[in-house]
């Protein structure tokens, strides 16, 4: 019935499209070519703050994201589609369009009417229809000037609560989360009063690893979480703070207080307190140990310490007093425990008692920690929040970007190009991308034949927009692939690095990988080296007879991937094909009979199959392209934050290719 519809509405609707198609293309064209060219002229026109247009346009920073993508990213549900481009619109005016501009927007042309011709429009097809019509109005209204600078001190203005309060009933109500619209800052402070339930007999496998004959384990346990709610979008929040203590049910046997980050879905090394004191010689955080100790069950002196102290109070010898307090949480029993922020790192206070600190970890700071959440067996009384910033200290790529001249990407090459690598990235991820042109993009800007580029489609945001406008001037390092940024689209910059590495770069190798990514370009070398060169390769962590997950989140569908299994294909975060695999896919795409799927590292190993069964290709496999996180003397390393790179860079300067594990 569905196709039924659509079949209706395309015959419908068909003769306008292509009109509208064709107009908006042009117009697109323009807009792109002015947007890069002219920003001094659209700057003339709408002086930024200068007129109450732009003034009206301030983007309140406590709201949720702008509305405009958020229907695009649909979820396909029909089977994988084709997409269409008609020839490149540089090559229709090419008076109009210079070096310059093509390196910096994607020759990636979307063209529906295409599609609409063949009668199939499936959900995904749509979305990549609605993310090219939204990256048409972002980029228009970034060209008019209308998605200007908001005035520093009107992005101050917008204000948030000093404190903020909750009773349990309150917060269950607001799904188990606190919002904290302008996040913390130094000095904030969080208090709790809440229950922990009595221990369950808890069955989850990933809880409770229970042994043969096992019945089952009691466990009682809480999750207290600070996230970053407004960092990311289509991915769980990083955790800024996991704090995780567990009363009963821990395979030690127990009771402990763990404590960690969680940045892409990479856990760090977690904090045990077990309750011994730190040792001496362990860093401190503002002068706190990390862990204090507490007194264990099979601790038989309790009595007696008890009999000291009095004895130590009367007799008047404060010094060598040493007071041992029990574990701070009981089943059933109420407690005040308040998490506050300090210099180096988070306090945790129960009943007016230090019992640990954590030290800031990832690259997130106090100002991301937008959300507080508790799950786990615990009734919750009350929450509050207090010494809030009142403001939003601007927002995060002031802090991240550091415009320095060493940083900016030289030119393209004349000369011929070994490998191009295109790296993925999304809009607000300013932090990630100056890690990595502070760490490993090093290596491609002093070398004259490896040419390395930010792959970035147009965010929701309108101030995201015009500061990734902004880094694009300065550092000349993006591409900019003009769709509106969707999850499921990351394919279309796929698609958009093979586009610009083969034909605007010539480069002979084209590499992919994500902005987690810490390349050690050398090895990625020496190993694609191995292969003759004549010869077409696909080299990377190669993945054979894997199946598409079909449950839970991040299920796959039947319609979307109808095959049992997956082709062999190399994981994400990093893989390298030659240059006449990356002309068969852009040809492929231009003759509108590519096949997509939304998970780019599958597509691609779906097209090096089909390209292979013309001419053979030659499939090098290295674990040493790290999936999921590092191991020493890694080719690739995933999921590193930009403190990891920095501190891997560090390392590989003094030749070590060492992970950094924080
Ligand atoms: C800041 O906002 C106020 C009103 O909200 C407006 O009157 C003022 O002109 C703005 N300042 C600038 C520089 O745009
Ligand atoms: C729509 O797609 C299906 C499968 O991809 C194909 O079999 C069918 O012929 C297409 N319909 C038209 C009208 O092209
Ligand atoms: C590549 O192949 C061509 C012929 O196909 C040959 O002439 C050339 O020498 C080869 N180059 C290398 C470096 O092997
Ligand atoms: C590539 O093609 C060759 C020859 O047709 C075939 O033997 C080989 O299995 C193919 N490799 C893959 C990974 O599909």
């Amino acid at each position: 019935m569905m196709i039924t519809r659509s079949k209706l509405e395309v015959t419908m609707t068909i003769g306008r499209q292509r009109y509208l198609q064709i107009l908006i293309s042009v117009t697109l064209l323009y807009a792109v070519f002015l947007f890069f060219e002219f920003p001094v002229i659209s700057r003339r026109i709408h002086p930024p703050g200068g007129s109450g247009a732009a003034a009206a346009l301030t983007v309140p920073l406590d709201s949720e994201e702008e509305t405009v993508v958020k229907s695009a990213p649909v979820r396909p549900n029909k089977q994988s589609y084709r997409l269409s481009q008609s020839a490149a619109p540089r090559h229709h005016h090419p008076g109009l369009l210079n070096r310059h501009f093509s390196s910096m927007v994607s020759g990636l042309v979307f063209n529906p009417a295409q599609n609409a011709a063949t009668g199939n429009f499936s959900e995904l097809h749509r979305s990549a229809r609605d993310a090219w019509e939204v990256g048409l109005k972002l980029f228009e209204e970034l060209r008019s000037g209308k998605a200007s600078d908001t005035p520093k001190e009107n992005r101050t203005k917008e204000t948030c609560p000093h404190s903020i309060m909750l009773n349990g009933e309150g917060f269950k109500n607001g799904g188990r989360v606190m919002f904290l619209p302008c996040g913390l800052t130094l000095g904030s402070h969080i208090t709790l009063v809440a229950k922990p339930y009595r221990a369950h007999a808890e069955y989850d496998p990933k809880i409770a690893t229970l042994k043969e004959g096992d019945e089952s384990l009691m466990v009682s346990q809480f999750m207290m979480e600070l996230q970053g709610l407004k960092t990311v979008d289509g991915e769980d929040p990083p955790r800024i703070l996991h704090l995780n203590p567990r009363l009963k049910g821990d395979w030690s046997g127990r009771p402990v207080i763990e404590q960690n980050t969680c940045y892409r879905m990479q856990w760090g090394t977690a904090q045990r307190c077990e309750g011994w004191k730190s040792r001496a010689d362990e860093e401190t955080v503002d002068g706190q140990v990390k862990c204090e100790k507490w007194i264990h069950d099979d601790d038989s002196h309790s009595e007696e310490t008890k009999a000291t102290w009095w004895l130590n109070r009367l007799i008047g010898r404060k010094k060598e007093v040493s007071i041992e307090w029990p574990y701070p949480f009981v089943e059933e029993k109420l407690f005040v425990l308040t998490l506050s922020a300090g210099l180096e790192g988070y306090h945790v206070n129960v009943d007016g008692r230090h019992v640990t600190s954590f030290p800031y970890r990832t690259s997130f700071v106090l100002e991301d920690a937008t959300g507080l959440s508790l799950n786990g067996d615990l009734d919750v009384h009350s929450i509050f929040a207090a010494s809030l910033p009142a403001f939003h200290p601007s927002f995060a790529p002031q802090r991240s970007l550091e415009l320095l001249p060493k940083w900016q990407a030289p030119p393209l090459p004349d000369g011929p190009v070994e490998i191009f690598i295109g790296i993925l990235s999304a809009g607000n991820h300013f932090a990630e991308r100056m890690a990595v042109r502070k760490s490993w993009m090093e290596s491609a800007r002093k070398s004259p034949n490896i040419v390395a580029r930010f792959f970035v489609a147009l965010h929701g945001r309108k101030d995201v927009n015009v500061e990734l406008k902004k880094e694009s001037e300065y550092f000349g390092d993006i591409v900019v692939v003009p769709y509106a940024d969707s999850y499921d689209l990351v394919v279309l910059k796929t698609v958009a690095i093979c586009e610009y590495g083969f034909r605007t770069v010539k480069a002979r190798y084209i590499m992919k990988c994500d902005d987690d990514t810490f390349v050690r370009i050398d090895s990625v070398m020496k190993e694609i080296k191995k292969v003759p060169v004549n010869k077409s390769l696909y080299v990377g962590n190669i993945n054979y007879y894997h199946k598409p997950l079909r449950y839970g989140k991040w299920a796959v569908t039947y319609e979307e991937w109808p095959e049992e299994d997956y082709p062999p294909y190399a994981n994400g975060p990093g893989y390298v094909v030659s240059s006449d695999i990356a002309k068969f896919i852009v040809s492929e795409f231009e003759k509108h009979a590519l096949r997509l799927f939304k998970m780019e590292d599958v597509s691609m190993g779906m097209w090096v199959e089909q390209f292979n069964s013309s001419r053979p290709v030659e499939y090098v496999h290295s674990p040493k392209f790290c999936q999921f996180g590092c191991i020493d003397d890694y080719y690739t390393a995933h999921y590193q934050s930009p403190r990891q790179m920095l501190c891997m860079w560090g390392k590989l300067q003094e030749g070590k290719s060492e992970c950094c594990n924080m």
